[in-house]
């Protein structure tokens, strides 16, 4: 019997022709994200998933099938999926790590420069026919170069964005991170510092850790407070890892020059406040949609699932426990 694959989304060609070679491939095709019993209906009935990150594979979704034999993670987080719940019956999850690094770096930043030279705002005004004449002091935003960036988060692209501010703005990296990293010290002659001092110190405050129970609300409103009143505060992680609502409050009286952001607390839907404010760049969970990105992203999560069904190592393994 040919193995039977689920996609729960139409995701770039590439990766679908690829598993096609090797299973009978499914593919829900509506619009809207797929409805949790059409998943787990789906879920029974195939060998594998592919899946989105913002499909939630809970223990429920997870028991409905404890044969599954893979669940591919269109995307390198993977907070989404109750990996606890997948080892406990052996279902080896992956996701797409590494492919998309530079994609989110460069977005990261974008962002920065956006919020720092207000690009998005001055746009609007542009477009609003407010422009009648150059002005000494319209718009004043901050140089980057020679500046402090605090990575929070320093693993692919946490140390990617740092290369990139570092060589290129000359910009100067201080970071935090679980581990030190004593080789991207040197690369990128960065300081590892407490997360206190980074706050304090940095003039741009990039954040690139994984949502985890450790990371929820890690930036919460005490933390914000140490921000310098000129920093920025990039947001390209995922939303829980920042208190939205404490960013509103700093953003809304002023205590930060601004913030830009790719990842909400409640995704789709955004604090209540955050649209009116002009000190915040706002993008909807893009920053790997460069299309080198994303195809790269359908083909590795198509391998994961072949290498795994066909009993062959995956280097994009989360649960490695499996494995025992
Ligand atoms: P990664 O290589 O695993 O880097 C994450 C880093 O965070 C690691 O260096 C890690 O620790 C550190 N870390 C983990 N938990 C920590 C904690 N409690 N305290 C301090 N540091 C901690 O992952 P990546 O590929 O760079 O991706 C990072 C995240 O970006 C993903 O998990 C995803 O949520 C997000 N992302 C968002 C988008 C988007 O579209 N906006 C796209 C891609 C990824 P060590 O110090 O032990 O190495
Ligand atoms: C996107 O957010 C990812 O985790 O790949
Ligand atoms: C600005 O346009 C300048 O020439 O300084």
């Amino acid at each position: 019997m040919i193995p039977k694959v689920f996609v729960t989304k139409k995701i770039p060609e590439n990766g679908l022709k690829l598993l096609k070679k090797h299973f009978n491939v499914k593919v829900w095709s509506k619009n809207k994200a797929i409805p949790k019993k059409d998943l787990i209906k789906n879920v029974k009935n195939a060998d594998a998933l592919l899946c989105l990150l913002t499909d939630k594979i809970d223990k429920e979704v997870i028991k409905a099938n404890p044969n599954l034999k893979a669940i591919s993670n269109y995307a390198v987080g993977f907070d989404n999926i109750d990996i606890e719940a997948a080892t406990k019956y052996k279902i080896p999850v992956a996701n797409t790590a590494g492919v998309l690094s530079h994609a989110v770096a460069e977005h990261t930043i974008g962002l920065m420069l956006a919020v720092a030279k207000r690009i998005v705002e001055s746009d609007k005004f542009t477009r609003a026919g407010k422009y009648k004449g150059w002005e000494p002091m319209m718009f004043l935003g901050h140089c980057l170069r020679g500046k402090t960036l605090g990575i929070v988060g320093y693993g692919r692209i946490g140390s990617i964005t740092a290369e990139i501010a570092h060589k290129g703005l000359k910009m100067n990296v201080i970071y935090y991170s679980r581990n030190r990293k004593k080789d991207l010290e040197r690369d990128h002659k960065s300081v590892f510092v407490s997360l206190n001092e980074l706050m304090k110190k940095s003039d741009v405050i990039s954040l690139h850790v994984p949502l985890t129970k450790e990371t929820k609300h890690l930036i919460n409103s005490k933390r914000l407070s140490m921000m310098k009143k000129t920093a920025y505060l990039i947001n390209t992680s995922r939303g829980p890892v920042l208190d939205e609502k404490a960013l509103f409050h700093i953003l809304k009286n002023k205590k930060i020059a601004g913030a830009a952001i790719d990842v909400f607390e409640h995704e789709p839907n955004i604090t209540k406040g955050l649209k009116n404010l002009n000190n915040i760049v706002m993008t909807p969970h893009i920053a790997s949609a460069a299309l080198e990105a994303r195809e790269k992203m359908s083909e590795v999560a198509a391998q994961n699932i072949i290498d795994i069904l066909k009993g062959r190592k995956t280097k994009n393994l989360v649960n490695k426990e499996v494995l025992k």
